[in-house]
């Protein structure tokens, strides 16, 4: 005999329900940017954004520890153009994140599509002088709001050392999954489910 079964409501994180009420719901195939949050606006890169973007993948502060780091103008143009690309080809991508106070460029927020892998990383960098206002959060929250609405699984992979990191991935709703290791060391990898 077929028993009905009783849906069992998801919770909504408090910052997923702000979300909606501020973009409207997104559904598969609709570009999941521009979106905006209390302070920042999420929105496509575009070839324009050539030298702010060497500018935050460029500067030694910000990136000296991890891999998103560009040396030089030629290295973040080609990055510029993946990222370009991504969006073309999967309606999201790594996206600026502007600081609407301050009209500008405060670092990136998005995701990775990588060929084969049914999941989507999220990946985030903000301007070193700017670390510690809650800008990657505040982004991060966003950004993955928008593709879990659009039905994408998440992962983030961060090394342990990485507090700051590790404390937006869990603001944002994902949760440690496993320890890996590569050849750089551990590796945490946190999942949307
Ligand atoms: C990780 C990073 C994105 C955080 O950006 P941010 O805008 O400073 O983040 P937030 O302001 O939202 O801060 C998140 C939390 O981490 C804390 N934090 C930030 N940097 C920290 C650090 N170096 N050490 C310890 N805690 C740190 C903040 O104090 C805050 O916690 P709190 O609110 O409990 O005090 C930024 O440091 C960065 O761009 N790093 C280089 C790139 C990178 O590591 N990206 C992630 C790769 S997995």
């Amino acid at each position: 005999m077929n028993q009905a079964t009783t849906p069992v409501p998801t919770p909504i994180a408090p910052h997923w329900s702000a979300f909606i009420a501020r973009n409207g719901p997104h559904t598969a195939g609709v570009p999941l940017v521009p979106l905006t949050t209390d302070r920042l606006r999420l929105r496509a890169l575009t070839v324009a954004d050539h030298a702010e973007v060497f500018d935050v993948l460029g500067d030694e502060p910000t990136t000296a520890r991890v891999s998103w780091r560009q040396p030089d103008p030629e290295s973040a143009r080609a990055w510029l153009d993946r990222r370009i690309e991504d969006q073309r080809r999967n309606g999201l991508s790594m996206w600026a994140v502007e600081a609407l106070a301050l009209g500008e460029m405060v670092g990136l927020c998005g995701f990775f599509s990588h060929d084969g892998v049914y999941e989507t990383e999220l990946g985030y960098v903000i301007k070193a002088p700017l670390w510690g206002r809650g800008y990657a959060t505040e982004a991060a929250q966003a950004a993955v709001a928008s593709a879990l609405q659009a039905g994408h699984r998440l992962y983030a992979t961060i090394r342990p050392w990485n507090i700051g990191s590790i404390r937006v991935v869990e603001r944002a709703g994902l949760r440690l999954d496993e320890s890996t290791e590569d050849d750089r060391g551990q590796l945490l990898v946190y999942r949307s489910r």
